[in-house]
């Protein structure tokens, strides 16, 4: 962190092109999601050495439901395995897990096991928020409806009823394996972040392409809407 310039506190990361990886190298799609939590382990343990006090990653939309039965399997199956080995890690590591999305109404064992990490990691001072079965409409809607119940909606009282209540502004929205779409993600909390649009396929993503969009981000001129 040589440069001046704004430091990304909150950045957020659309983990896209697991498939066309283990396209490219013949391999089955399941492949590449394996390779894409190796990616994401990865990056968690890079998190100590950057400016980052939150990192967001959308591991599986509320629209991911729609493909085979079989691929759905496989990813909730990785994300048992990622709870089970990867816990012990975060707590080491002083990395605080929070889920954003309608993670309660996954499979109850997979419930169980969220709800024992966020317990476990509770105390920790970096935050890895994941986005599972998350969708960005669904959640202002019911945002919408919270705050309504609880007094005249304003932009503040909306935000506070978000699944981000709480976490730092959105600074860096990064997308990765070339598609230039937000896929129903962050869409409040985009506002005003920054984006970034990379070719790297998501098993690729290393914590040095991290470093880089950091850098990146520490050359933006951010404005707000002034001059
Ligand atoms: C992203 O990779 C992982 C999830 C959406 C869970 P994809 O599976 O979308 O990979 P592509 O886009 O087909 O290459
Ligand atoms: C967005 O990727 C969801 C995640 C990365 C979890 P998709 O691959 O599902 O998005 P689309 O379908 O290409 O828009
Ligand atoms: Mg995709």
């Amino acid at each position: 962190m040589t440069s001046e310039g704004p430091q990304a506190r909150h950045v957020a990361i659309i983990m896209d092109g697991n498939g066309r990886w283990a396209k490219r190298k013949h391999l089955p799609r399941v492949m590449g999601h394996r390779k894409g939590v190796e990616a994401v382990r990865e990056l968690v343990r890079s998190l100590k050495d950057t400016s980052i006090e939150c990192l967001t990653l959308y591991a599986f939309s509320s629209e991911n439901w729609k493909r085979p039965d079989e691929e759905v399997d496989d990813l909730m199956n990785l994300m048992r395995k990622f709870i089970k080995s990867d816990l012990p890690e975060f707590i080491a590591n002083d990395v605080r897990l929070h889920i954003i999305g309608d993670w309660q109404s996954l499979a109850p064992d997979i419930v169980e096991m969220l709800e024992d990490a966020l317990e476990q990691t509770a105390s920790g001072s970096r935050t890895l928020a994941v986005a599972l079965n998350y969708g960005a409409q669904a959640e202002i809607v019911q945002a919408a409806q919270r705050a309504a119940e609880q007094g005249p909606i304003t932009e503040d009282s909306l935000a506070a009823n978000l699944y981000t209540a709480g976490l730092p502004p959105l600074d860096l929205l990064i997308r990765t394996s070339g598609e230039v779409r937000l896929s129903n993600f962050l869409l409040w909390q985009a506002a005003y972040a920054e984006m970034l649009f990379t070719d790297v396929l998501w098993p690729d993503f290393t914590p040095e392409h991290l470093r880089q969009a950091l850098e990146d981000f520490t050359n933006r001129e951010r404005r707000f809407g002034g001059r």
